[in-house]
């Protein structure tokens, strides 16, 4: 098997939550400046899913796409990542596999490591590819970002899922083999079993961010990887926009490279809009920054870009790509933008009592209505177990 095989992002899918709670909602509810949110943190809105919604079914919503496109023939392994997993032992991918309608002949597996697992996912993916280049493996980031109401966490909220097929000589994205990796106990962000949100230090967050942009840099450079002035734009992990600037800033100082506000804006440019409005997404984060990019640039055929993974506790790695001549008739845009704008607005108190929504955890019966109207819905909860539905089946039995 030749080394130089090219291996990547053959298709890349992303949705989003159903409901949309607008920052100067927030603004109002708390009695703070706007502007603390869109300029101080990046962000003017983001995702809240419908109780019908969860990991599942907007992981499955969004690989449905992919596969329709692509089939499902080649693909063996699904990989996906998420730190919002709904239970300690079944891999949440066996759901999406089942909603999916994928062969009994694959490999299922979930992994975990805060906002860097898809990233780990997207690498080991490669690794498989490489190995058998005739394989394809469906690479799945889906979160839901929830912190404590009223704790400053709360403003980077949000919720999407992204779905990339990765295989052999991709037509989007051809990944390097070169990687910074860094790594870092840390407890920066984390969420014990026992919660159903996160705690976060944001201080010890976005130092531990800088510190492993660093690490991952020095190493990427010691490994042969690229000058940094060979990259056209950077994706960056995003909890919230401004991190990337924050990011980029450090990076480029670390890199010796001189540069303006006007350069880290310009170096950035495109791939913070759909962050922006969807707000954390973990896992999908980064890759929502890639379809951002790529969805809104100008042609980027032929040019390499660098990607950034941060996942707290802490992991970051360094990459680059490039982007492959005629990616852009792969491009989801249409669909991606009718994603972020179909979403419902909902005011502060409707967002707070979806957030304060909870399974019930008796073991009993709980059926939930649909709401969401996606292709598929998390339909209730039966003796410890979660039960899915498609829209295709609700047709039916309507
Ligand atoms: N106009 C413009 N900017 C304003 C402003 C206003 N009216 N009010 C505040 N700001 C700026 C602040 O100067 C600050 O900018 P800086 O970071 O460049 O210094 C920024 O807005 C945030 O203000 P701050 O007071 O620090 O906000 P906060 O205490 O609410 O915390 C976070 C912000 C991001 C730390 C918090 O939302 C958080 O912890 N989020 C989670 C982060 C996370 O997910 N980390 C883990 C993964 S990396």
């Amino acid at each position: 098997m030749s080394p130089t095989l090219p291996v990547g992002i053959h298709d890349l899918c992303f949705t989003t939550g159903y409901y949309v709670l607008d920052h100067n909602e927030m603004a109002r509810h708390y009695g703070v400046d706007p502007d603390k949110y869109r300029l101080g943190i990046g962000q003017d809105s983001m995702s809240v899913p419908a109780p019908d919604e969860d990991i599942v079914t907007m992981a499955a919503a969004a690989a449905q796409p992919v596969l329709a496109r692509h089939g499902a023939d080649t693909i063996r392994t699904v990989l996906l990542a998420t730190e919002t997993g709904v239970d300690q032992a079944k891999a949440a991918g066996l759901f999406v596999h089942a909603l999916l309608g994928l062969p009994s002949s694959t490999r299922v597996v979930e992994l975990k490591q805060a906002c860097y697992g898809a990233t780990a996912a997207l690498q080991l993916a490669a690794g498989l590819v490489y190995r058998d280049p005739t394989q394809s493996v469906l690479v799945i980031g889906t979160d839901i970002a929830r912190y404590d109401l009223g704790s400053p966490g709360e403003a980077t909220e949000g919720a999407a899922a992204v779905a990339m097929l990765v295989r052999a000589a991709p037509a989007v994205l051809r990944l390097d083999s070169t990687s910074g990796l860094y790594a870092n106990d840390v407890m920066d962000f984390w969420r014990p079993n026992y919660r159903a949100t996160a705690l976060v230090d944001g201080k010890t967050s976005i130092e531990a961010y800088l510190q492993a942009v660093q690490g991952a840099w020095k190493d990427y450079a010691e490994q042969g990887g690229r000058p940094l002035e060979e990259f056209e734009a950077f994706c960056y992990h995003q909890p919230f926009t401004k991190m990337a600037h924050k990011a980029h800033r450090h990076l480029a100082a670390c890199a010796g490279l001189g540069q303006s506000d006007a350069d880290i804006r310009a170096a950035l440019r495109h791939t913070t809009s759909y962050n922006r409005l969807i707000g954390n997404s973990y896992t999908a984060s980064l890759y929502l920054a890639l379809a951002s990019l790529l969805d809104h640039s100008e042609d980027l055929s032929g040019k390499p870009i660098a990607m950034l993974s941060y996942g707290s506790g802490s992991i970051a790695e360094f990459f680059g790509g490039t982007v492959v001549p005629g990616y852009r008739e792969q491009l989801r845009t249409a669909a991606h933008q009718e994603a972020v704008r179909r979403r419902v607005p909902i005011g502060y108190a409707e967002y707070r009592a979806l957030h304060e929504r909870a399974l019930v955890t008796d073991g009993g019966e709980h059926l939930i209505e649909a709401e969401s109207g996606g292709p598929f819905r998390l339909a209730g909860i039966r003796g410890h177990k979660r039960v899915y539905d498609t829209a295709d089946r609700r047709t039916a039995t309507a």
